[in-house]
């Protein structure tokens, strides 16, 4: 989609962070945006500031884990511009301390992949729908995570949300191409934002109370961190995925990947060594049948 001029989007988890550079990126190429966030406050501040840039913008409280709060929001959106082209389902959280998969409570699970995975399901499900009934090229963003590119020990609950946003985007990517509508997977390695503190908008009834909250760095040093199935280290701190980004360039790359309608946008170097080494591993990891079943073979009646 090169002509963004005059067209529509919707952002969610706008009011910060990576939502608010892909709004602004998105107000500086022509784009009115609805600012979409659970926090009404900080969405109306973004909201202010595409205004700013001389587009039209409408804030609207959603949280996105609420089917029936995205639906509202499609409506409010639609009611309003007529026509949405690019929606971008971004909002996320993410916990602190990281903690062992083991440690994390249910409550943990149900929190963070209500949001960062169902949000993006309400996304299609509110959205899609109404994007094929309007005529022109749409474009759908999802929020992935570099995290997902690896194995982040202590942060199960994320990389399983974030690792199932991927292949449900790759499979409605495939879908959503006959329909004429474009997706981009968004992964973000680290961005300067307020992702560290998401747990002060978590909501009370999904607290984290079945499970103490153990830091998974306690665990180091006890075997728990030797290394992993590939052999690779543990992250070093001078990986180039840890080096901070300003979350306005992550919105600027962002645009660039919707009007070249590329799958993925990817913010930081990737861990191309790794990634091999994990297909490849995978690859190999076929055995054929008679083989693993010798034994069996023998003791099968
Ligand atoms: N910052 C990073 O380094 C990084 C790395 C990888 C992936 N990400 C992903 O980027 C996305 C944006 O995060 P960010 O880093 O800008 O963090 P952020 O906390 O600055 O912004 C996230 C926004 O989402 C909103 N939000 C939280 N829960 C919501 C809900 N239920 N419904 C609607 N809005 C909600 C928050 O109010 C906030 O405004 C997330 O999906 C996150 O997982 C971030």
């Amino acid at each position: 989609m090169d002509a963004l001029e005059g067209k529509t989007a919707v952002v969610t988890g706008a009011g910060s962070g990576i939502g608010r550079g892909i709004a602004l990126a998105l107000a500086g190429h022509g784009v009115h945006v609805v600012v979409a966030d659970v926090n009404q406050d900080t969405a109306e501040a973004v909201a202010e500031e595409v205004r700013a840039t001389g587009r039209r913008s409408l804030a609207v409280a959603a949280d996105v884990s609420d089917l029936a709060q995205v639906e509202a929001l499609a409506d409010r959106a639609y009611a309003e511009f007529g026509s949405v082209e690019i929606l971008a389902n971004n909002a996320g959280v993410s916990m602190r301390p990281y903690r062992a998969s083991w440690d994390t409570s249910y409550e943990d699970y149900q929190w963070v992949i209500g949001v960062n995975l169902w949000g993006v399901i309400h996304g299609h499900h509110a959205f899609v729908p109404r994007m094929r009934e309007t005529p022109g090229p749409k474009h759908i963003v999802n929020t992935s995570s570099m995290s997902s590119m690896r194995d982040a020990a202590g942060l199960a609950a994320y990389t399983a949300s974030k690792g199932a946003v991927d292949h449900y985007s790759l499979a409605a990517a495939e879908e959503l191409a006959t329909q004429n509508i474009g997706l981009t997977l968004l992964f973000p390695g680290f961005v300067r934002t307020d992702i560290s503190k998401s747990e002060q908008l978590r909501p009370a009834d999904q607290q984290s109370e079945s499970r103490h909250v153990k830091p998974y760095s306690d665990y180091l040093g006890q075997g728990g961190n030797e290394g992993n199935w590939s052999g690779a280290p543990a992250m070093a701190a001078d990986d180039p995925m840890l080096v901070p980004l300003d979350p306005i360039d992550a919105g600027s790359m962002v645009v660039r990947a919707i009007r070249e309608n590329r799958r993925f946008c990817v913010t930081h170097p990737t861990p191309a060594e790794l990634m091999r080494t994990r297909t490849e591993l995978m690859i190999g990891g076929y055995e054929p049948l008679g083989q693993s079943n010798a034994v069996l073979n023998d003791v099968r009646p």
